[in-house]
């Protein structure tokens, strides 16, 4: 398992270094806010704030799971500490990565906790799927689950889904069978809530089904359009075939606007709008489209690594303050008012979703 923690510490220097983003978007230059010249309200009375999980924030976003376990360094409880500390001032929830590090190397457990620093922050764990799978050899089960949340005292737990990086990794766990059966088995003795999260390929609405079928408390959409996970692993790939692999799947996905509206055409479950998340107009729409928080995660990695926690909390600051003046510019002065604004559907988007929804249904009906 040595390798797991290597491979986690190659994903955070490729991702510090290189261009891993996706070269197509999340889709959000195709959602249209309708500008209102009277919108009656005062830009000051704007309240930010939202519910999730039974837990209220200051702000509709999340610092979404990164890190922990990395080898030697220190880097990953540098980077989660100075995340923790951001998400203590602004009163938003975060999470940490991947968990199976700390699984099989308990003394790992440290550069996952920030409880020290963020006694108040709802903090998600994170375990992945084929982890769960029926066909992984040691798979894990409600055991792991229950450590992975206990050991850093966290408030939910994140089960990633990443078929898309696991299959362009020429190491990748590509056992998939089972896994949501498990998830169910999981969740009907699981005392926290789960979030079923995506990680930059994006949540159709007929996964989306499925999870609300069995229970799971929400969804993070981690669509495609922000950091390509296919993308890092083409500059991980040693070979000439797994280069061209990963590069055929750098691409690969539902863009994360996309994905919102498809969820929240076809579920009431909470959703989390990750992936490609770059400014505050575009969390304004993500949240119109029917998201309950919006998931940051690149923009947040270099400050952290640097132990920068100002840094960190100027971009986030910087958002708040877009989607502040979006919401004012369409007479929204809470996230519930913006549910229902008018959104105007143009291009790609439009011919995407007319073929998966009821695109006008939906958009005059929003939540
Ligand atoms: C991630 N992400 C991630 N997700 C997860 O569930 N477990 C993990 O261990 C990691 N690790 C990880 C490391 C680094 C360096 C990055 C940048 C991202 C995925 C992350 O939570 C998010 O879904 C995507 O990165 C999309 O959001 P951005 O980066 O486009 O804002």
């Amino acid at each position: 398992e040595e390798l797991t923690v290597i491979r986690k510490f190659e994903h955070i220097e490729h991702c510090l270094k290189k261009e891993v983003e996706a070269h197509v978007s999340a889709q959000f230059e195709n959602i249209h806010f309708v500008h209102m010249s009277l919108p009656e309200i005062d830009k000051e009375e704007i309240d930010l704030s939202v519910e999730f999980l039974g837990r209220k924030f200051d702000y509709p976003i999340m610092i979404a799971g990164m890190t922990g376990g990395t080898k030697g360094s220190q880097l990953a409880g540098k980077i989660n500490k100075t995340l923790a500390k951001a998400a203590q001032e602004l009163n938003i929830p975060m999470g940490v990565g991947s968990q199976r590090a700390m699984i099989r190397k308990p003394e790992t457990w440290e550069s996952y906790y920030v409880r020290d620093v963020a006694p108040d922050v709802f903090l998600v764990g994170n375990l992945g799927a084929p982890q769960f799978s029926e066909t992984m050899p040691n798979r894990y089960g409600i055991e792991e689950a229950i450590k992975a949340v206990e050991t850093i005292q966290a408030d939910a737990l994140a089960f990633h889904m990443n078929p898309l990086q696991e299959s362009v990794q020429p190491e990748g766990d590509t056992q998939y069978r089972g896994v949501l059966n498990a998830l169910a088995e999981l969740k009907s003795e699981f005392p926290y809530p789960i979030i079923a999260k995506e990680t930059g390929a994006g949540v159709s609405k007929e996964v989306a089904v499925k999870l609300e079928s069995i229970g799971i408390d929400a969804v993070d959409v981690g669509g495609l359009g922000g950091t390509s996970w296919s993308g890092v692993e083409y500059y991980r790939a040693k070979d000439e075939r797994s280069k061209n692999l990963a590069l055929k799947f750098w691409d690969w996905g539902i863009p994360t606007a996309l994905s919102v509206a498809e969820v929240r055409y076809a579920t009431d479950l909470p959703i989390i709008s990750t992936g490609g998340i770059r400014d505050g107009i575009q969390i304004a729409k993500a949240l119109a489209l029917g998201a309950n928080l919006a998931g940051v995660a690149l923009p947040l990695l270099k400050p952290a690594a640097k132990g920068d926690v100002e840094g960190v909390i100027k971009v986030l600051e910087r958002y708040i303050n877009e989607l502040r003046n979006a919401m004012f510019l369409v007479g929204a002065k809470n996230v519930v008012e913006l549910r229902k604004v008018p959104l105007v559907v143009t291009g790609f988007a439009r011919e995407w979703l007319e073929q998966r929804i009821e695109l006008w249904e939906f958009l005059r009906e929003r939540r």
